[in-house]
């Protein structure tokens, strides 16, 4: 019975990657989005290429004559594009790249190894896939990806990649030092919404981190397809490692900026739970992912999800858990126009 259903999944199943290996000239049907929907790559419609995004330098934080300016910048940074990079974050570049490095060989792997992680069920702790659910996607997205529960890390590392064998250390490394880059921000959010620093960290130090670990191959038509749709992060913050250029972020103008590659950067976005707890202060970013026809590009988004919300600043927005977002999410055939969050929002407000 599970044999058969493992078979099933398999021949209904086509990666990313193994159409980019396999050489084909164009991409399939199902990955055409509508014209209006498209990145138009190297024109100027719609994109802006002379906006400056915030750039974070987090060593501020560790002095006290200092600390309350970073804290200020990152308070613009939050109003006017829910959006920051951060360097000096503390995060050892030998770590980034060995976490790279592994997410590498791991999609490097033959499909039959890759295809024992695979599910469409989007509880699953541990689930390779691609494009955002290749069972009921009507549109597909250039993405393979791998995403894991990841805190707390013993509770769920067990259950991770055994292939490559590096994996679980190399990306275990990466994550704990995530989670605590994490709990950083957060208390500088907080104090920045000039509430206790330990506000949104109160709130969140029950919650959890998932990792999705994209891979976007290189693609023969990236003028008509994504990466990923426009969305906004479910969860508090998500801090996001890029390989290469690849992300663009919606401006308060519905510009779609591009995200520059950074060398060392992480990018903080915040998620619709920063939205809902700052009471709509701060408002989650909308992003997208084009793809490229000449680099594979690697990314690691460590989604921070709060369990649970105070009722008190939830005012705004209906009550809701992590478990109806992933329904949301995947029975959702509006995921490019509409934001989960919107559909909480009282209608008295
Ligand atoms: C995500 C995401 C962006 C990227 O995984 O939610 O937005 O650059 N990823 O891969
Ligand atoms: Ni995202």
């Amino acid at each position: 019975m599970e044999e058969s259903k493992k078979s099933l999944t398999a021949e209904s199943f086509t990666s990313a990657m193994t159409l980019t290996n396999s050489g084909v000239p164009q991409v399939p049907d199902r990955y055409i989005l509508p014209p209006s929907q498209r990145p138009a790559l190297g024109s100027s419609t719609g994109t802006r290429d002379d906006t400056t995004l915030p750039v974070i330098d987090l060593s501020l934080l560790h002095q006290p004559l200092l600390r309350s300016r970073a804290v200020h910048e990152i308070n613009m940074a939050c109003k006017e594009f829910g959006f920051f990079q951060v360097i000096n974050h503390g995060i050892p570049s030998s770590v980034v790249k060995d976490a790279l490095d592994a997410a590498a060989k791991f999609f490097d792997l033959p499909v039959e190894e890759k295809m024992l992680l695979v599910s469409s069920n989007v509880h699953q702790p541990v689930r390779y896939g691609t494009s955002i659910n290749h069972s009921t996607d009507k549109v597909h997205y250039w993405r393979d990806f791998i995403k894991h529960y990841s805190h707390p890390l013993s509770k769920w590392i067990d259950k991770w990649p055994s292939n490559p064998p590096c994996y679980k250390d190399k990306v275990g490394k990466y994550a704990e030092a995530t989670h605590l880059l994490h709990k950083q921000v957060v208390e500088a959010i907080s104090e920045s919404l000039g509430l206790e620093k330990s506000y949104l960290q109160e709130q969140t130090e029950e919650g959890s981190q998932v990792i999705a670990v994209n891979c976007y191959p290189a693609c023969p038509e990236p003028e008509v397809t994504l990466g990923m749709p426009p969305h906004s992060d479910f969860g508090s913050l998500t801090i996001l490692l890029q390989s290469s250029e690849g992300l663009q972020i919606m401006d308060a103008n519905k510009n779609w900026v591009c995200v520059p590659y950074i060398e060392g950067a992480l990018i903080v976005q915040l998620g619709d739970q920063v939205e809902v707890m700052s009471n709509g202060i701060y408002k989650s970013v909308i992003h997208r992912v084009t793809v490229n026809k000449d680099v594979k590009r690697l990314s690691f988004a460590s989604l921070h999800t709060p369990e649970l919300l105070d009722g008190n600043n939830a005012a705004a927005y209906g009550e809701f858990s992590f478990n109806d977002f992933l329904n949301y999410i995947s029975g959702n055939d509006d995921f490019l126009q509409e934001r989960f969050i919107d559909t909480l929002k009282k209608s008295s407000s």
